[in-house]
């Protein structure tokens, strides 16, 4: 089953977001799998999103994402990656459909409240940076013996 991994930025964390989050994931069928809160060190915020350490915001959006307590998930489900980065919607809340977690609440392209991982390779690096496997829940109940 695919992965990927959500994380609920400073913005969203500091305006009581989280559960409304958590609770659009949830109802659109993804399954929470793991969930942990954590104020991100630079060195791990720079590791999340080195696909852009040339970019000029590169700086101020390890700041940012480091700034302040975040929440980090995984959700798991059919076409998660996908499924995701629909709801979460565009990733400037200006261009963000209504409906869409940043088209409702995202407050500029750098406080875009939430993050979600773009392909199921990057998934399953970011998670790494985050879980250890066994920190990752399954539902099957286990037999005995
Ligand atoms: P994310 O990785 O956070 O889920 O966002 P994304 O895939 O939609 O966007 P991405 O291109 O990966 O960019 C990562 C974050 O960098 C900030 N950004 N700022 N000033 C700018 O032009 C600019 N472009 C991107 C955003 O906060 C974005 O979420
Ligand atoms: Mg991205």
């Amino acid at each position: 089953m695919e992965r990927s991994l959500v994380l609920i930025k400073p913005d969203a964390m500091q305006r009581g977001l989280a559960g409304t989050i958590i609770s659009r994931l949830e109802g659109q069928g993804l399954k929470l799998v793991s969930l942990k809160m954590l104020h991100l060190d630079k060195a791990l915020a720079k590791r999340l999103y080195a696909v852009h350490s040339d970019k000029p915001f590169f700086e101020g959006l390890v700041n940012y994402i480091s700034s302040t307590p975040i929440m980090a998930a995984v959700f798991e489900g059919e076409g998660a990656v996908e499924v995701i980065r629909e709801i979460m919607g565009a990733t400037d809340p200006a261009q963000a459909e209504a409906g869409t977690i940043r088209g409702d609440f995202g407050l500029d392209i750098e406080r875009n409240t939430v993050h979600g991982s773009d392909s199921v390779e990057t998934a399953e690096r970011e998670i790494k940076l985050f879980f250890a496997e066994e920190e990752i829940f399954n539902y099957h109940r286990e037999t005995e013996g």
